[in-house]
């Protein structure tokens, strides 16, 4: 036996082990950053902030707490599905310093932790432990408790608690809402969860006319009580405004031009507390995936026949555009996707012929962590998918469908997951008539 094949037989059984750890091991998908490794410390809370939870903000802002009640950052520690994937993924500490970052909200304290990667924490029973905290999972002081004062973008209130003034309200999203995957065995386009990366992208890649437009309004307009006003307008094309440190830290000025308040919060001119000075105030939505109204304002759509003279067949078009969202469509965690159907339907509405086609990023998981493809929506890029119609088929309705899958339907089977709320749902329905003469469809 030759020299070089003897090594190759010594290598491969190596090989072949390195390869199946690779399968087997705990497949940690993100990389811990200091940004979110560490409880928030609220020992020094002051008393009139009560035991910090909710409910005793909202004696005070009861609008505020009415609104964040309605969302899912109110259950992001109870959703069932978090549950159910969290225990699925042996219910490891790191995803609570998102889900509930208080220390208060953690049944234990981090110490510190063992690995360089921050995925195996030492820890100790927590004595001020409250359960019921946990369970409002992003609480108000989740966003806005910083060393003993509650942070806020006014800064000129009379407020009975301390406060501490942010210069750009997005700097509190980007806390949990970048997860990065900057490490050598991975090989991620975009991080895990990749909305402020897309964002970025979009802005440095298509210096699109709109996107100038949009962050002057973001930039340059005064909102929210804001100082904002006084800034200049921001230079897009300059490296500074579109970039993340290598740690994953976005510094303030470049926070300002993700815009995720301005969409995800709208205005509101209202009181802070009952009977207090009205001022603009943004409202606690954060609607996204969990609304079908949210996704539909993030599409643009338009389902039409083209003009093809000369030709047997008749051809409809479906174009699809990533209008109202800065990040891609869907964006977050890679569960999310869309499906587009097109569909040829006979007299009694049966389907006689179906085309489908998914929007969505496809991670390969295992042996590494690799982004194969990923076809969802950049802002201002239309999409355009065709269906063609032939001249004797029998079809007498076209129809066009967009469905928005929170997730999809064999991960639910997988770990587990019971819903009792739909994981898909859809978000644009239109069907035509192909007789000539019937102009108007039903549409929904
Ligand atoms: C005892 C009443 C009271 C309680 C309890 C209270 N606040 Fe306030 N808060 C106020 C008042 C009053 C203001 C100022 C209103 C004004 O001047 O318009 C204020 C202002 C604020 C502001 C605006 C600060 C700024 O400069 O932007 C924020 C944010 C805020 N509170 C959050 C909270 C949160 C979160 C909690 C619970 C952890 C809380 N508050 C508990 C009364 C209260
Ligand atoms: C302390 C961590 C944390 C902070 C800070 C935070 N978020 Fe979230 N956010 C979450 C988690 C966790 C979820 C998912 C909860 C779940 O679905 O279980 C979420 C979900 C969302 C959603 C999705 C809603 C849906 O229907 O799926 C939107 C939109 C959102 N956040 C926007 C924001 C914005 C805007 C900010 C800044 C003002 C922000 N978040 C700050 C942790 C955070
Ligand atoms: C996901 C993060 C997040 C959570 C959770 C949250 N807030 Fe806020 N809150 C913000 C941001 C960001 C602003 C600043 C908005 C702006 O630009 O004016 C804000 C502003 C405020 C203000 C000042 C008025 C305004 O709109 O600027 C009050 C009062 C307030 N929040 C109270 C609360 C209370 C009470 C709760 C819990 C019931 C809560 N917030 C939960 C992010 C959050
Ligand atoms: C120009 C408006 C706009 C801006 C800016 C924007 N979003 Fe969104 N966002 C949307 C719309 C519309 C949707 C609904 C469509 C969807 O779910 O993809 C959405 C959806 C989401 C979701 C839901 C994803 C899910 O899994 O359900 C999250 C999380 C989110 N945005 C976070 C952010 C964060 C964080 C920022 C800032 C870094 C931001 N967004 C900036 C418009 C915006
Ligand atoms: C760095 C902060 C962070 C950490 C750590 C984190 N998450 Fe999340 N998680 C989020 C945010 C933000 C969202 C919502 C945005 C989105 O849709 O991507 C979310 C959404 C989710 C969702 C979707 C829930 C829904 O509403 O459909 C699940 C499930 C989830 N996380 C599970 C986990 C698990 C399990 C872990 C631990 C392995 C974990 N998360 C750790 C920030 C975090």
């Amino acid at each position: 036996m030759k020299p070089r094949n003897i090594i190759l037989l010594l290598l491969l059984p190596g090989l072949a082990v390195f390869l199946g750890w690779r399968f087997v091991r705990p497949m940690n998908i993100f990389v811990v950053d200091d940004r979110f490794a560490w409880p928030v410390d609220t020992t020094q809370t002051p008393a009139v902030l009560g035991r910090l939870r909710a409910t005793d903000c909202a004696a005070c802002h009861q609008s505020f707490y009415e609104e964040w009640r309605t969302t899912i950052h109110s259950q992001a520690w109870t959703d069932p599905y978090f549950q159910t994937d969290w225990q699925f993924d042996d219910a490891q500490h790191i995803c609570r310093l998102c889900h509930t970052p208080l220390d208060r909200q953690q049944p234990h304290k981090v110490l510190g932790y063992r690995d360089r990667d921050k995925w195996d924490p030492i820890l100790e029973d927590n004595p001020d432990f409250d359960p019921e905290l946990q369970h409002e999972g992003v609480t108000c002081a989740a966003c806005h408790y910083r060393d003993g004062k509650i942070v806020g973008v006014l800064g000129d209130t009379d407020a009975p608690h301390p406060v501490k003034k942010l210069e750009d309200p997005n700097q509190v999203c980007v806390r949990c809402h970048i997860v990065g995957g900057d490490r050598w065995d991975t090989f991620f386009r975009f991080p895990p969860c990749g909305t402020v990366a897309e964002i970025e992208s979009t802005l440095a890649a298509v210096p699109d006319k709109r996107d100038l437009e949009y962050l002057v309004t973001l930039t340059g307009k005064k909102g929210a009580g804001s100082d904002s006003g006084a800034d200049e307008p921001f230079d897009v094309t300059g490296p500074e405004a579109i970039t993340v440190g290598k740690s994953g830290e976005v510094t303030a000025s470049n926070t300002r031009v993700l815009g995720c308040v301005q969409c995800h919060m709208p205005l509101a001119r209202r009181p802070l507390v009952e009977g207090g000075v009205v001022r603009d105030t943004r409202q606690h939505l954060w609607r996204g995936g969990h609304d079908p109204e949210m996704v539909k304002k993030a599409l643009t759509v338009e389902f039409v026949e083209i003009e093809r003279p000369e030709q047997e067949s008749r051809m409809f078009q479906l174009t699809l555009t990533n209008t109202g969202a800065a990040h891609y469509v869907p964006t977050g965690t890679p569960d999310r996707y869309l499906t587009v159907h097109l569909r040829l339907l006979d007299e009694q509405g049966g389907v006689l012929d179906e085309q489908s086609y998914s929007i969505k990023r496809t991670v390969l998981w295992r042996p590494f962590i690799i982004d194969l493809r990923d076809t969802r929506l950049p802002r201002w890029q239309p999409r355009r998918y065709e269906l063609e119609v032939p001249g004797d088929g029998g079809a007498v309705k076209v129809e066009a469908e967009i469905r928005y899958h929170l997730l999809a339907e064999s991960r639910r089977k997988r770990i587990g997951y019971e819903n009792r709320t739909p994981i898909n749902y859809a978000v644009f329905h239109k069907q035509i008539p192909l007789q000539a003469g019937i102009e108007e469809a039903a549409n929904e």
